[in-house]
């Protein structure tokens, strides 16, 4: 069930359009914000909201990568595996994740401070390996920086965790 509030934000952005449809992304991440991200019920209920079926609710959410549809961890660390990144050691990237938080893609650390997801081409080719955490663009990845971003996340949770 959506809130007061999440009501009134989807709202907002209905008046700028002609159909309500036209506000579904937006709607989605306007849940997501809340919740970090969007279940089967705030689909249906997104979907009634906009008079839309939760059918072309969900397709519009699993089109794009940003919305999730499962829950994910206080930090999404996308791993571009796109042709410059793979060429340049994604891989890596990888096994790193895998060795250092014990995470495939796809997976949340048990701490829930972690979620490893594969993305295509962020558009950093000349970059690479990229990553985008949080929404930032992590470039030239190596492991020195990937080391450095763990530990900040980690002291922004608020103390060291154990992997
Ligand atoms: S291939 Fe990774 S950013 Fe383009």
């Amino acid at each position: 069930m959506l809130s007061e509030e999440e009501k009134r934000e989807i709202m907002e952005e209905c008046t700028r359009y002609e159909k309500k449809s036209a506000v579904c992304i937006e709607a989605l991440r306007i849940v997501q914000r809340r919740h970090g991200w969007v279940s089967d019920d705030s689909i249906i209920s997104i979907a009634q909201f906009l008079q839309m079926s939760p059918a072309d609710v969900d397709g519009v959410a699993t089109f794009y990568n940003l919305i999730f549809r499962m829950p994910v961890g206080k930090n999404v660390i996308f791993v571009c595996d796109s042709v410059s990144c793979w060429l340049l050691g994604c891989d890596q990237i990888k096994n790193y994740l895998r060795s250092t938080l014990g995470i495939e893609m796809g997976q949340t650390t048990p701490d829930g401070l972690f979620t490893a997801l594969p993305i295509a081409c962020l558009g950093h080719c000349e970059s690479a390996p990229a990553l985008w955490v949080n929404g930032d663009p992590i470039l030239r990845t190596d492991e020195t920086m990937m080391n450095d971003l763990i530990q900040k996340c980690r002291e922004k949770a608020g103390g060291r965790l154990s992997a």
